[in-house]
């Protein structure tokens, strides 16, 4: 069901929305928030496909940090070290004929992300500042001519208090769990118990954290996609920006 993340092109045959197309009157920003497993990316994805928009996977960002840290030896709660290395760092999203692609200082890494080490030094490198720092940065500058889709923890509330749209999805661990453990291309080596610990161990830390915690804007759309298609949280969602524009 779920097509996975970076290496996949955007189409889906599995879904009825894949011929509907909408280009809203005004340039909008839209933000999905959410913990793992959520069903954001495809969500985000979609949605931003229907719209003729750019879709921002800032996770991948987080975990381009932190692929750069595991390889240079530095600890991803080294905030002096990360600051140094996000110095000389440019992470840039390319398109290709085999879907998004994540490069740093030009080298092709998104084979590379999507492992559980990879997640949790994410999730540790996102709670240090200079990482924050640079990121906001670099996202805002992504964002600057809206027509775009950001999916993140912290969009709605921290980097686009302004955006036009503002989602949080949800869905309960163990649903989570399940979507993740399917995505994995790797899953050998971890159960799904492992896993749904893994993903309630990350929630807890992305929570936690001082810095940009995992919590919906006040004025942030909630969705549970726990029994829901990933069809039928695009079509709420589509509905919604179509009532709020006036469409
Ligand atoms: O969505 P993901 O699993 O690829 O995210 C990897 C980690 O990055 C996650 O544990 C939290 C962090 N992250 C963040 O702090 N802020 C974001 N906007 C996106 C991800």
């Amino acid at each position: 069901m779920n097509p996975g993340k970076g290496a996949f092109p955007d189409h889906w045959p599995d879904s009825d929305l894949s011929g509907t197309r909408w280009r809203p009157s005004t340039p909008l920003l839209i933000t999905i928030d959410g913990p793992a497993g959520a069903g954001k990316t495809t969500v985000s994805r979609r949605l931003a496909h229907i719209l003729g928009y750019r879709y921002v996977d800032t996770g991948a960002l987080y975990r381009g940090v932190a692929f750069a840290a595991l390889e240079a030896g530095i600890p991803p709660d080294d905030d002096a070290k990360l600051a140094a290395l996000c110095a000389n760092l440019e992470l840039k999203f390319e398109k290709n004929l085999d879907g998004t692609r994540l490069l740093i200082n030009g080298r092709d890494i998104t084979e590379a992300l999507r492992t559980p080490e990879i997640a949790m030094a994410a999730s540790t490198a996102s709670a240090r500042p200079s990482v924050r720092t640079y990121l906001l940065a670099l996202q805002r500058h992504m964002g600057k001519d809206r027509c775009a889709v950001f999916e993140g923890r912290d969009m709605g509330t921290v980097v686009f208090p302004d955006a036009d749209v503002k989602f949080f999805l949800d869905a309960d661990p163990h649903t989570r769990a399940v979507r993740r453990f399917k995505e994995m291309r790797h899953p050998e080596g971890m159960t799904l118990e492992e896993m749904e610990a893994e993903i309630r161990k990350r929630d807890e830390a992305d929570t936690r954290r001082a810095l940009a915690p995992l919590k919906p804007a006040s004025e942030a759309v909630r969705i549970d996609s726990s029994g829901l298609t990933e069809d039928q949280v695009v079509q709420r969602m589509l509905e919604y920006i179509r009532t709020k524009t006036g469409a």
